[in-house]
């Protein structure tokens, strides 16, 4: 058998691009020997806590009428400023890395038409959005080199951290690991009777890693070797805040790696997951955040009363690194005091009943791993013409999904589960209570290896094909994704 670093190093998936991705992709989240590439001359000489970590632009719409707001934003190739003083070519959605924030409103309609002026297909995906199917970006949607695609958005959905990205088949991971991401806030009807933070007090956050070679390029290579963490597009940033309260929203935007975060000593409220709020805060003050790749997760950190100059560290627990050591990404420098008497009330927002349940499935997600690795759900690759599931408008069903990858010559392979077009909720896992990060209204969890959750989902609203998969976007990319389709 080939040693692991061996195994990690030298083999590749070819993608429909022509893009190779790792087959050291498949262990992520496995322990692998510490990665010594350096990030390259000028990210190494700049040193830690040098940038400001900067938060992504808000993109304004071109015009509103009666009760929809339109947008039209670009997908285009950009050299940017990552590392310090040197430049990245990225593939970005309007020409940065985090790309726009759109800032939608609960009931009021969004429509945006993306132009794609890169050289290659691509496609935008709204994840978590409940959205008609020729709207969802399916794989097999894409938008060509030169032309546009309008989305239509109802934004009928509980407030929430959305974010889009691209989901076009086999070069998914890719797109996305080069700049494709970026955050879609809808603000719920009911939200302003909260009193939570907002405007410059509400901060999107989205944290990845990243591997450079020494002239500052992008290496979507083995995730052993992605040993930068980007935290809004720069590394290791400091983030100046005043002694106040602050929503933040992080999302973790990597292509496979499972952060576990952690807030040290700041006093911090969940008030929601990637569907919407809590139905009540939880105190998660000291306690670890893991996110698989794509989950979000909504906070109220408090700075209040901290002394002006003191600094705090957001931290996070490496899993690519070998030895599950835990380092700071980002800096909190308390740089000002605030006025700010409000408090997050006991009660947020009630989750929506779980109507009884008429339709129990079975999900299996694994590799095959007999040749170049195939990802699988139940059994097969993902096949654009294929149904894997056929199911009632309007239907509740219960999903047992499992990770079959538990003994693979390759060991215990992590995955996680996402599913299009509506949101779940978590009923157990193996028989026991969810995972503090499974509470509320979920669209991605991770699935460990060698486990099975039960989640619970309505299905109403729309017609036609939207796909489920594994959101270790190097796996979906191999064919780790099953297609639904809503019927009447
Ligand atoms: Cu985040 Cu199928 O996508
Ligand atoms: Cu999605
Ligand atoms: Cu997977």
């Amino acid at each position: 058998m080939l040693n692991r670093r061996h195994f990690l190093g030298l083999s590749g998936i070819a993608a429909g691009t022509g893009v190779l991705l790792p087959v050291g992709a498949l262990t992520a989240g496995q322990p692998a020997p510490p990665a010594q590439a350096p990030p390259g001359p000028a990210g190494r000489a700049a040193g830690p806590f040098s940038v400001r970590m900067p938060v992504p632009p808000t993109l304004g719409p071109v015009a509103r009428t009666g009760d929809t707001d339109i947008y039209h934003l670009d997908i285009l190739p950009a050299d940017l400023e990552l590392l310090p003083g040197v430049l990245t070519s990225c593939l970005t959605f309007g020409g940065s890395f985090v790309g726009p924030t759109i800032r939608a409103r609960e009931g009021r309609r969004v429509q945006i038409t993306y132009r794609n002026r890169l050289p290659e297909a691509a496609n935008v995906h709204l994840h978590g959005g409940h959205v008609p199917a020729d709207s969802d970006g399916h794989p097999m949607q894409l938008i060509d080199p030169g032309s546009e695609r309008r989305y239509e958005y109802p934004n009928r959905q509980p407030g929430t951290t959305l974010w889009y990205h691209d989901h076009s088949h086999h070069a998914e991971a890719d797109h996305v690991y080069r700049g494709m991401h970026a955050f879609y806030l809808i603000e719920g009807a009911d939200e302003h009777r909260y009193h939570l933070p907002r405007d410059e007090y509400d901060v999107p956050i989205a944290i990845r890693d990243a591997q450079f070679d020494a002239d500052g390029r992008l290496v979507h290579g083995d995730p052993p070797n992605r040993n930068v963490i980007l935290v809004n597009g720069r590394p290791k940033p400091y983030f100046p805040v005043a002694a106040r309260r602050y929503r933040l929203r992080l999302l973790n935007s990597s292509t496979l790696r499972f952060l576990k975060l952690n807030f040290g000593p700041l006093p911090v409220l969940q008030i929601g997951s990637d569907g919407g709020l809590l139905p009540a805060p939880i105190d998660r003050t000291g306690t670890d955040f893991p996110l698989a790749a794509g989950e979000r997760v909504d906070l109220v950190v408090d700075f209040s009363g901290q002394p002006v100059g003191s600094r705090f560290m957001l931290t996070n627990q490496g899993q690519f690194t070998g030895n599950d050591q835990i380092e700071p990404v980002l800096r909190f420098d308390v740089n000002r005091t605030a006025r700010d008497s409000g408090r997050v009330p006991d009660r947020l927002r009630p989750l929506p009943g779980l109507p009884p349940a008429t339709v129990n499935r079975e999900v299996k997600l694994s590799f095959d791993l007999t040749g170049q690795p195939i990802g699988l759900i139940d059994g097969r690759p993902f096949d654009a013409d294929r149904v894997d599931q056929r199911i009632r408008r309007g239907a509740t069903e219960i999903w047992t999904i499992t990770n079959g990858d538990v003994a693979t010559k390759y060991g215990p392979i992590q995955h996680s589960f996402h599913l299009h077009m509506t949101q779940f909720r978590v009923l157990d896992r193996d028989g026991r209570p969810p995972l503090p990060g499974d509470a509320g209204l979920k669209d991605t969890i991770p699935l460990p290896p060698g486990t099975s959750v039960r989640v619970q989902a309505t299905f109403a609203d729309y017609l036609g094909r939207y796909v489920y998969h594994c959101h270790m976007l190097e796996h979906s990319s191999a064919g780790m994704m099953g297609q639904m389709e809503i019927v009447d």
